[in-house]
């Protein structure tokens, strides 16, 4: 009996490698290609152990040593005074933010989920779990941003606890120095989608832009495992967030994930900034060459795009018709019209490859080719290309 499920699981596991790894072109902007070296993490002995701050586990002395690594780096990385790599994904570390700095009844400012902020911390997620009072900061749909003088004037006015910015939408930098100098509470920046471009110093730097924390997912334009991070330079914020992470937020801390965490980071390290200008470079030309092709997109007042996310504009029913066709074409994007170039950067697609792609989307879209054409040569490009590049060579093992 446990045989037959397990040859079922290995079999899922193959097919979905095989498809997703071999045969697609993977672009949802959430999501990215892990190396094989920060996979290998995974899979270590730390994926079983636990450590906790007031030692009650005993056996720790490697994975307290790890914690600490991995924070210096991701210190280095974000050059920021403070990190907490302990939060389980990036909403964990949203959870941590509001659950320390928000008591019920206060009021906190974001990106209106109508506009693409996250809904999590919104009046449908966080916010009302907390009993919080949810605002939102005007927004200019044409250039797909906050409005810098209005969400300032708001700011001021109302006086948060907590200003949000950051979005599951963000084609470009939010103007957070002219927000943040308004406000008197905590300004946050959740980079989860755009960690991986902050770190290669390529999209904004929002701990030098008035922000007092920048959290995130470790998984989305950063290539790392999935988790969460907390960076700072101001110690009594970040102390205030980072001593409630347990025992109230996160108990194990999964040290496999840190161990993965660090490879990541280490390859931001040594290649976030030629990563992160592939990514914004190809996200440009899978944009110009999409719209080239009678594609409508958003934001074209303002280039397009200035991250790893392009967003195809029409409408919810339409936009869902979309990616159904484009999974049939073995092209995946999400059901929001967002478009991700970050994976596929990584995999060492170049802007010279964004015109087959833009070329092949556009064909399904406008319903110009069959959607069996267009699968096959998807697969064909998708062959050449499932080995992460922006990695580190091994380093051979102290123990071999
Ligand atoms: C802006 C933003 N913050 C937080 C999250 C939650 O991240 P995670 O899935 O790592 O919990 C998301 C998810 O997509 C997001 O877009």
């Amino acid at each position: 009996m446990s045989y037959a499920y397990l040859d079922r699981l290995n079999r899922t596991l193959h097919d979905h490698e095989s498809w997703r790894e071999r045969e697609c072109l993977n672009m949802i902007p959430s999501e990215n290609h892990g190396s094989r070296h920060m996979r290998s993490m995974l899979a270590t002995d730390f994926g079983n152990r636990y450590t906790a701050p007031d030692r009650f586990y005993r056996g720790t002395k490697f994975a307290d040593e790890l914690l600490a690594l991995c924070e210096e780096v991701a210190r280095k990385v974000f050059n920021a005074r403070y990190a907490d790599v302990r939060p389980l994904s990036g909403h964990t570390a949203d959870m941590a933010v509001l659950l320390s700095l928000t008591r019920p009844g206060d009021k906190i400012v974001s990106v209106s989920p109508d506009n693409g902020g996250y809904p999590g911390i919104t009046h449908l997620g966080l916010g009302k779990l907390l009993g919080l009072k949810n605002m939102y900061f005007p927004y200019d749909d044409s250039v797909v941003n906050i409005r810098g003088r209005d969400s300032a004037t708001l700011v001021r006015g109302e006086k948060p606890k907590v200003v949000f910015f950051g979005a599951s939408f963000i084609p470009f930098p939010h103007p957070a120095k002219q927000v943040s100098e308004a406000a008197t509470g905590t300004a946050v920046f959740d980079g989860s989608h755009v960690l991986g471009l902050i770190a290669g110093g390529e999209f904004q730097d929002p701990l030098r832009e008035g922000c007092q924390l920048l959290i995130g997912s470790t998984h989305k334009s950063l290539p790392g495992p999935q988790g969460g991070v907390i960076l700072s330079n101001n110690e009594e914020v970040f102390r205030a967030v980072s001593s409630r992470i347990h025992p109230g937020i996160v108990d194990n801390v999964h040290l496999n994930r840190v161990a993965a965490l660090t490879v990541a980071l280490l390859e931001m390290m040594q290649f976030g900034k030629p990563y992160a200008q592939a990514v914004v470079r190809n996200s440009q030309a899978l944009a110009k060459a999409l719209a080239g092709s009678g594609i409508r997109l958003r934001g074209a007042p303002a280039g397009y795009t200035k991250s790893h996310q392009v967003l195809l504009d029409y409408d919810a029913p339409k936009l869902s018709l979309i990616s159904d066709r484009l999974e049939q074409a073995n092209i995946i994007i999400d059901n929001g019209g967002r478009v991700g170039t970050s994976e596929l950067t990584r995999l060492g697609y170049g802007s010279q490859d964004m015109d087959e792609v833009a070329e092949l989307m556009a064909s399904v879209i406008l319903g110009k080719k069959p959607l069996e054409f267009v699968r096959k040569r998807v697969k064909g490009i998708a062959g050449q290309h499932h080995e992460a590049k922006y990695v580190l060579k091994s380093v051979p093992s102290l123990t071999a």
